[in-house]
């Protein structure tokens, strides 16, 4: 698919005051990305569940203003001005601008804010830079006539925040072109849901809140140190053999196989975090004793449930609808002691962003 990267100036007279406001989710990846080249490029595919809980709601009050090719923008993020976030957002739209060359033509108020503290260690670019690309694709649907395309919003949110390209998708989505997936693109994101047995649409992912911290070393960072790493090779390439695997096990229904590349493809990533030149260490000791406990009573009770992690300490607890009541009583007795102030952010897959404002 060809997407359209040249924007277009609104009509003069034609620009009318107006809000936008979207509703965007966070994403988990099943097979991580870990690596980037050129401009936010996936060095391997990835696949993730949109998320539902974990979101950001951002709104976007603007009117027209002259042309005098300056942005004008106030950022308010959870109700008070907020000058770093505000710079950032300036920073992205000046860097793209020849995607929204409209952007000039505004006074825009950003208000955004997330569903999770802000302390929480929950990371909130995938979710935050998404639910703003919808705002601003809104905007321009609403000058120029045409619908959103998903596919647009992916790839721009792809340039502020790789796997911010997933979280426009509902359900599944894969980043990253791979052989086998028709249509996979390195440039953006599409969704998968259609092809997994139903079972993976409901699936549960309880967040963990093992560490509240801010992380030691960001993921910008750990990306670029994936291009030192000696076994980076060997990991692209087990990245796309765990690809083909888990879209099998998805669609055959496979818990068990599914759970081991899950599993697998958490720990790898910690691994290469590990045996980077500096090597450094994101998990903390209770995240380790949660995974024991998680193994040990899967082992005990035979029943689906595995874990994930993202670049941080805390736990994403994986398991169908079905098993959410038997297990209930083991996450709160056991697994909850080891959480900050017992907290656990139980979510599910979910549809992807929801304008809140209807038409
Ligand atoms: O999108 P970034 O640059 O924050 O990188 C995200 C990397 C992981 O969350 C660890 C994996 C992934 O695929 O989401």
């Amino acid at each position: 698919m060809k997407i359209d990267t040249e924007g277009h100036k609104f009509k003069e007279g034609a620009i009318q005051e107006g809000l936008v406001r979207w509703k965007s989710p966070s994403n988990i990846a099943l097979v991580k990305y870990w690596g980037k080249y050129g401009e936010q490029l996936p060095k391997n595919p990835s696949i993730s569940f949109t998320l539902d809980a974990a979101h950001t709601i951002t709104e976007i009050d603007y009117r027209p203003k002259a042309d005098d090719g300056k942005l004008e923008i106030n950022f308010f993020f959870e109700g008070k001005p907020n000058e770093a976030f505000g710079q950032k957002i300036e920073h992205f739209l000046k860097k793209h601008v020849a995607l929204f060359p409209w952007v000039t033509q505004l006074q825009m108020t950003i208000k955004s804010k997330n569903s999770f503290p802000h302390s929480s260690g929950i990371a909130s670019s995938a979710s935050g830079m998404s639910a703003l690309v919808m705002c601003l694709s809104d905007i321009e649907s609403k000058h120029n006539g045409e619908e959103i395309s998903l596919a647009k919003a992916s790839y721009i949110s792809r340039l502020a925040s790789g796997s911010a390209s997933r979280s426009v998708f509902p359900e599944l989505a894969v980043w990253g072109s791979h052989n086998a997936i028709e249509g996979s693109s390195n440039l953006y994101a599409t969704t998968y849901s259609k092809e997994v047995n139903p079972m993976f649409t409901q699936f549960h992912d309880d967040i963990m809140i093992i560490s509240a911290k801010e992380k030691s070393v960001s993921s910008t960072a750990g990306h670029a140190l994936m291009n030192g790493n000696i076994y980076a090779e060997n990991r692209y390439m087990q990245a796309n053999q765990n690809l083909m695997d888990i879209i099998r096990s998805m669609k055959e229904g496979d818990l068990e196989k599914f759970g081991e590349i899950v599993e697998s493809e958490a720990l790898t990533l910690h691994a290469l975090m590990m045996c980077s030149t500096p090597s450094y260490i994101l998990l903390e000791p209770h995240t380790i004793s949660v995974i024991n406990e998680i193994r040990q009573y899967r082992s005990e009770s035979k029943l689906p449930l595995y874990f994930t992690l993202d670049a941080g300490p805390n736990i994403h607890l994986l398991y169908p609808d079905d098993i959410a009541d038997q297990i209930s009583p083991f996450i709160e007795e056991v697994l909850q002691p080891y959480c900050v102030g017992g907290k656990i952010i139980k979510d599910k897959v979910g549809q992807g962003p929801q304008n809140l404002i209807n038409e």
